[in-house]
């Protein structure tokens, strides 16, 4: 047994789950009508209601308690401070310097000056590209930018850029190629006109086996179709940690944007990295998703504990995973424009949370992290709601929605938020054999055809959801949705006691798949690896041509 499970806490919640089985959502609706009020809570213009959560004020306590157990207002200011909690790996996790007005100071400098500086560099830039007046070789200028990269470097500028459109220049198109997959490159580059395309190779390491083979293979294309090799440094930029790579790479080093290692992949799209998103949506914009950030970073570390948004998502999360069983959470934005929301938050939540060793070396006895899955409502409900309405497992669910729509037609938006509101009722309410049985009845249905189908009516409910409504998507708004998950995340990670900084489990599929490759290029059967393996290669090589 662990620490963490002997645990006071830990053992309270336990008890509490077992006894608390008997009250349904619906039941602790009828019983306290002050439970919308007392269990949401708002932030700006956004209304977090975890009222339809199966918990009480008491499984609240006793979830606050356990997050005091694993000091976690200390670790909060440990993160903010900058020191290096991100021990695996040596570094200090600084991505709210990115977007702080305060000074944040590493090894006695203060790094937001150095923040500055690269925002200053990405103003100009962006603003060069967006008027027009930075030219490509033939003196025309820039209308198309590709962001090659991939993971964190891929994730959030494009999930960005997908859901601020509204916002985005009419004049530029943005593509992102992130798969080592050849069709995802010549998909966008086959559209593409040398003399007005600006790449963007967007990568920490500047090493990642998918990015430099896309980025090679759009340089060669490049200079194939311009005939102009010396254009390279003059379509091609960089955002990285690694100058001499590239240098190498041929980008020159007015045409390279820095970031630091005190930046996660995927906290990064605050960064640099976020180069696309400035260039589509303007660097004012840009700002603002900044200013929305730091926002929730103030809240985030300021709140009490019980009034702390993302504290009370990792919370509830924690409740479901550890307590409840739950293995699984999907992430239902009922807004177009966050259709790339649950993969960016798959990245953010699995990278971060998929871990089974404790900072302390030892293999944990609880569950930690969960599968992270979703679609844009109303496409999911004629998918996968039949299972979260009556499936075997009990799945939880975070449902988002604008109050305003970007584009208003006919009553679209009140169609989308009906559904909203509905889907989250009858997810919480379901619908017990009375109220099947007056139904059926109410059609005229004979008692016996009745029965046989009142088991497949009913839906037991009590599906656990958390309802996030915000009046418009602005940039401010998204910042600071997307900074509330990242503080979810790293609480749920105190709670674990695990680093969400380190990601090494990504590490031996890319190493053996660097020992497969010259394999697969040399001819002949291979006979190195365990027989399934040998055998798919060997089916690979002989369908080869
Ligand atoms: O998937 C592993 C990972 O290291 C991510 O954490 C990161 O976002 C992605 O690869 C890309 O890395 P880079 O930006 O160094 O190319």
């Amino acid at each position: 047994m662990s620490l963490l499970t002997e645990s006071q806490a830990w053992l309270d919640l336990k008890a509490h789950q077992s006894a608390s089985k008997q009250h349904s959502v619906r039941d602790l609706f009828k019983l306290d009508i002050q439970r919308f009020s007392k269990f949401s809570l708002c932030f700006e213009d956004i209304l977090v209601d975890f009222s339809k959560q199966p918990v009480t004020q008491q499984t609240v306590d006793l979830l606050l308690t356990l997050a005091r157990q694993q000091n976690l207002e200390t670790w909060i200011n440990r993160m903010f401070l900058g020191e290096k909690i991100n021990h695996t790996e040596n570094r200090a996790v600084l991505h709210t310097a990115l977007r702080s007005k305060k000074p944040v100071i590493l090894d006695g400098e203060d790094v937001t000056l150095r923040v500055k500086h690269e925002l200053q560099k990405m103003m100009r830039f962006s603003s060069a590209v967006r008027n027009g007046e930075y030219l490509g070789y033939s003196g025309r200028s820039i209308t198309d930018i590709v962001n090659i990269g991939i993971g964190g470097s891929d994730l959030g500028p494009l999930m960005v850029t997908k859901a601020l459109q509204p916002y985005c220049s009419e004049r530029l198109k943005a593509h992102f190629v992130s798969n080592v997959d050849g069709v995802q490159l010549y998909e966008t580059l086959h559209q593409l006109n040398p003399a007005t395309t600006l790449f963007i190779i967007a990568s920490k390491t500047f090493t990642t086996q998918e990015t430099m083979a896309n980025a090679h293979s759009a340089r060669d294309w490049f200079v194939a179709k311009s005939g102009n090799k010396d254009a390279v440094s003059k379509h091609f930029i960089a955002v990285s940690t690694n100058l001499e790579a590239v240098k190498t790479f041929g980008v020159d080093a007015d045409n390279m944007f820095k970031f630091w290692d005190w930046v996660g992949g995927r906290y990064s799209l605050w960064s640099s990295i976020g180069l696309s998103i400035a260039l589509m949506v303007g660097m004012d914009h840009f700002e603002a998703l900044l200013a929305g950030a730091d926002a929730m970073d103030q809240h985030f570390s300021t709140a009490p504990l019980e009034k702390n948004i993302p504290v009370i998502l990792a919370l509830l999360a924690v409740w479901h995973i550890n307590f409840n069983g739950i293995r699984s959470h999907a992430v239902l934005p009922y807004d177009q424009y966050l259709h790339r929301f649950p993969a960016y938050l798959q990245q953010l939540e699995m990278e971060s949370n998929g871990k089974r060793i404790s900072r302390d070396g030892q293999e944990v006895d609880y569950q930690t992290g969960t599968v992270i899955w979703g679609e844009p409502g109303t496409n999911g409900q004629h998918a996968f709601y039949q299972l979260l309405h009556q499936g075997t497992q009990n799945i939880s669910a975070d449902f988002l929605a604008p109050c305003q729509s970007q584009h208003p037609i006919g009553n679209h938006h009140l169609l989308l938020l009906a559904n909203f509101f509905a889907q989250t009722e009858a997810l919480m309410r379901g619908k017990n054999e009375d109220e099947v049985r007056n139904d059926l009845e109410s059609e005229g249905l004979s008692s016996e055809y009745i029965e046989k189908l009142l088991p497949h009516k009913t839906f037991p409910g009590n599906r656990p959801t958390t309802s996030i409504l915000y009046k418009k998507l602005t940039p401010r708004t998204l910042g600071t949705l997307i900074a509330m998950y990242e503080h979810k995340v790293f609480v749920q990670s105190v709670i674990w006691n695990i680093n969400p900084f380190d990601q090494w489990g990504v590490e031996l599929g890319k190493q053996l798949s660097n020992k497969i490759l010259p394999e697969l290029e040399q001819s002949g059967p291979v006979s190195t690896h365990d027989v399934s393996t040998n055998g798919l290669i060997n089916f690979f090589k002989n369908n080869q041509n």
